[in-house]
């Protein structure tokens, strides 16, 4: 394809325009907000999915609101962004689409405005293959030195350097533990262990992002699979005498875990339940499920 669309500020425009100044607040401070967000092609349907779209802008106005930023977005503003964004580039495949909203101001650090807001959407895929993790050297931020809760642009730099750190010890990736020392999540997704067969995953006081898909798991393994997922601190020396482990995230999907520190999980990865919560997770975001309809935004309205 040639070059493909951004939203920036109301506008649809060539990638290379879509740019901002090197003086803005956002670079030189990292105030920056985001989303990322999954759009699913149905071939059956012939209609392309954006996943749990008004609860991904609802975030961003979470995080907006956290971090002061002064803006005058609509929820319609939000949404329409995304879905003019996906009809531009004509999409018909899966798409991850990154919704940033940026201090653009030349000011000092408490800028608060004036506000940006730009949409980009690729094509992506991903590998699926299960992964042989560490437990990362670097601590997660905690609530009260920085919001995890949210998608700060600058919250990305613990995460980074847990992600490096595994990569150069040989692994694929990280989980983090917290202040406290209890598992909270990996650098770009949330975590979840079974443990003589329950689905357990770190609450969301234990400096996690709030993130969509792990609260979509816990419905779907009650409702699907009739199990309650156990939302509790976890120890570390619970990573490796778990049976199976996995991170989800909108990026991620559902990624199984294959080892932890060189200790490989109870079951070969994926474990039946990651199995089965993946299929049906899969399920649900392409439109195959009725009852989780509601979760879907159609972009080209066939459906
Ligand atoms: C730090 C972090 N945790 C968890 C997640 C998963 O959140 P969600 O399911 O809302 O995409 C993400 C990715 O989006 C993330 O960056």
């Amino acid at each position: 394809m040639s070059e493909r669309y951004l939203y920036m500020n109301g506008r649809l425009v060539p990638y290379s325009e879509a740019t901002i100044h090197v003086q803005s607040n956002a670079v030189k401070y990292g105030t920056s907000v985001f989303e990322g967000v999954r759009a699913y092609w149905s071939e059956r349907q012939q209609e392309l999915y954006v996943f749990r779209l008004d609860e991904h802008c609802r975030r961003l106005f979470d995080s907006l609101k956290l971090m002061r930023m002064d803006h005058e977005l609509t929820l319609d503003e939000m949404r329409h962004s995304i879905l003019e964004t996906l009809r531009k580039n004509e999409y018909r495949e899966d798409v991850h689409v990154r919704q940033t909203a940026y201090v653009a101001a030349d000011g000092n650090v408490e800028a608060t405005g004036p506000t940006g807001l730009a949409v980009d959407a690729r094509p992506r895929k991903m590998a699926g293959k299960a992964l042989d993790i560490c437990v990362s050297s670097w601590v997660r931020i905690p609530d009260t030195a920085m919001p995890p809760r949210i998608k700060c642009s600058a919250n990305y730099q613990n995460g980074r350097l847990a992600a490096l750190e595994a990569k150069a010890g040989g692994y694929d990736y990280t989980v983090l533990l917290n202040t406290r020392g209890k598992v909270s999540e990996a650098p770009g997704a949330a975590f979840f262990l079974v443990r003589g067969g329950v689905p357990t995953t770190p609450p969301l006081t234990a400096d996690v992002l709030e993130s969509i898909t792990r609260t979509t798991l816990v419905q779907l393994f009650r409702e699907q699979h009739g199990l309650t997922v156990a939302e509790r601190d976890v120890d570390r020396t619970e990573l490796y005498v778990a049976e199976e482990a996995f991170f989800c995230g909108s990026g991620w999907e559902v990624t199984p875990v294959a080892s932890v520190d060189r200790l490989p999980l109870g079951q070969p990865a994926p474990g039946p339940l990651t199995r089965a919560i993946a299929d049906t997770y899969f399920r649900a975001v392409r439109g195959e499920m009725p009852e989780y309809r509601g979760w879907l935004t159609p972009v080209y309205g066939r459906a």
